[in-house]
């Protein structure tokens, strides 16, 4: 039997990629499978825990024993999150969000004989929906964030961790690499965790399912 070492703990958990419509038909979205995050909901539903996961268009069936919040858009996934966010002891953003949506979504199709040789788009910034958690979080609650980025370069790639946990304020942010061949829909992953100074508390490799159970692990570990 698995070890139920997060009974009782209620995480909610984001997972896959925001999609922002620019008509009925069409959408500016990202390559995120939304296996890592569903692989965290398993994992911790595995583990005892009382799980809601706000799924964005996920490309991988939902876990049983698992409350699931469907949304498609950032603002759709920031208006599930807090209304659960409250609820929760532990908050997990393993979604990739959309940093800007069209400035106006077209009631009809867009087409191709009234725009002519050249579309431009005028996209808005979204909130950032981590940042937000961050800041209305109450006392006690661990705030955990994700970043894929590009960088070749192991030391870049730290850096721009570091950097950017400390301008979210999360407890932990799981970093990881991802390109054209690696990350979003791979089966498997590899990450480094930081601590909300910057250290490095953790790494894993593997599927999924494990680099899922070393993040658990550290809140398995927080009393
Ligand atoms: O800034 P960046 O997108 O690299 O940060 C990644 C982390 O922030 C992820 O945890 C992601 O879910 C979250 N995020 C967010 N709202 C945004 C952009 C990213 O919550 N608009």
């Amino acid at each position: 039997a698995p070890v139920r070492d997060l009974e009782g703990r209620r995480i909610l958990i984001s997972a896959g990629g925001t999609r922002e419509p620019l008509d009925p038909v069409r959408f500016i979205g990202n390559r995120s499978s939304g296996k890592q995050g569903v692989a965290l909901a398993l994992a911790a539903a595995t583990r005892g825990a009382e799980v809601v996961l706000v799924a964005a268009n996920l490309e991988v069936d939902a876990p049983a024993h698992v409350s699931v919040v469907p949304v498609s858009t950032t603002l759709e996934l920031e208006a599930a999150m807090s209304v659960a966010a409250p609820d929760a002891d532990t908050v997990i953003m393993a979604a990739a969000v959309a940093d800007y949506r069209p400035e106006s979504v077209a009631e009809s199709k867009i087409k191709k004989e009234t725009q002519g040789d050249r579309l431009t788009l005028s996209l808005v910034k979204n909130p950032d929906i981590l940042r937000g958690l961050v800041d209305a979080r109450r006392p006690g609650q661990v705030v955990i964030g994700f970043a894929a980025e590009t960088e070749p370069d192991d030391e870049k790639l730290l850096a721009v961790g570091r950097a950017k946990v400390a301008r979210k304020g999360c407890d932990y942010l799981v970093l990881n690499r991802v390109g054209w061949t690696e990350g979003f829909a791979a089966e498997r992953n590899t990450v480094l965790i930081l601590d909300s100074a910057g250290d490095i508390v953790g790494e894993a490799t593997g599927p999924k399912r494990a680099v899922a159970d070393r993040v658990l692990d550290l809140l398995a570990d927080r009393p």
